[in-house]
């Protein structure tokens, strides 16, 4: 059980078991029934309250920023049980959700599933391409939702560039993400009471993100059009160290 703050002993960053990773969330899937389908996905098992009005906050603050006037085409990465979809799907031409847990995915599409329109996938988030989920044209809309913090540095850099693949010049990427406050904290088989599980995330700091994000643009790369902290209600942060930030990007120079 570790709770590393910067680098671990070696000197290297501490690797997150994406097999742990995703056993941890077909867990969760497994617990819908319990936990209902939103604190599946935003946890504070404990605070109902705090996780729906969590949910409701970063829906109503956060979906204007995708500039959706329903002719838009978006991936949702790592959708989960697609607590977004019911926000986004009438306000776009398709919408795909895909995520590595196949209960996760299942439960989404039972729940909001419209074919071909509204689509989900199960599919890894380092690992997609256009062909592999069977799209035939790109993204202009990419949202990532509290998800790069379950891959490690390779998986992000993957991720990104799958990102970069499936979209057109000029796409919107919204990134809502817990970030490091202080230095890079990554937990590994942490035992979570709150959970009752053990918890798997890298949380990176601010700059090791955009780091990766340059990294991973090449030509014509990643643009930052935007950055903010998601909570300014006081009452919805209950971490110090971690607090939730979106970064909008485009890829390529201009907007679609
Ligand atoms: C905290 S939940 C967020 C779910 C959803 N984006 C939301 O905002 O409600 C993180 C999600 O990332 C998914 N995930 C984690 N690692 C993934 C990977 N390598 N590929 C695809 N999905 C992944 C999990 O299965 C889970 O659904």
């Amino acid at each position: 059980m570790s709770r590393v703050i910067g680098k671990g002993e070696e000197g290297d960053h501490l690797r997150l078991d994406s097999e742990k990773v995703s056993k941890f969330f077909e867990r969760r899937a497994a617990r819908i029934p319990e936990l209902g389908a939103t604190r599946a996905v935003i946890y504070q098992d404990r605070h109902p309250d705090l996780a729906e009005k969590r949910d409701a906050y970063e829906r109503r603050v956060l979906t204007p920023r995708l500039e959706l006037d329903g002719s838009q085409r978006l991936l949702d990465v790592g959708c989960g049980t697609g607590r977004w979809t019911s926000t986004i799907s009438s306000k776009v031409a398709s919408y795909h959700g895909i995520d590595f847990a196949p209960g996760l995915v299942e439960h989404a599409a039972a729940e909001h599933g419209q074919p071909p329109r509204v689509r989900f996938s199960v599919a890894d988030a380092s690992d997609f391409s256009l062909d592999s989920l069977g799209e035939h044209e790109p993204f202009d809309r990419v949202l990532v939702s509290g998800v790069f913090i379950y891959l490690n540095d390779d998986g992000l850099d993957s991720a990104l560039r799958c990102i970069a693949g499936a979209t057109v010049d000029g796409a919107l990427v919204l990134l809502r993400e817990p970030v490091a406050q202080g230095d890079r904290l990554t937990l590994v088989d942490h035992h979570s009471e709150e959970l009752d599980a053990d918890y798997h995330a890298v949380y990176r700091t601010r700059a090791e993100l955009l780091g990766a994000i340059e990294a991973a643009g090449g030509v014509p790369g990643f643009t930052l059009r935007g950055h903010g902290y998601v909570y300014d209600d006081p009452d919805l942060n209950n971490r110090r160290e971690t607090q939730q930030e979106w970064f909008l990007l485009s890829t390529g120079t201009g907007a679609a």
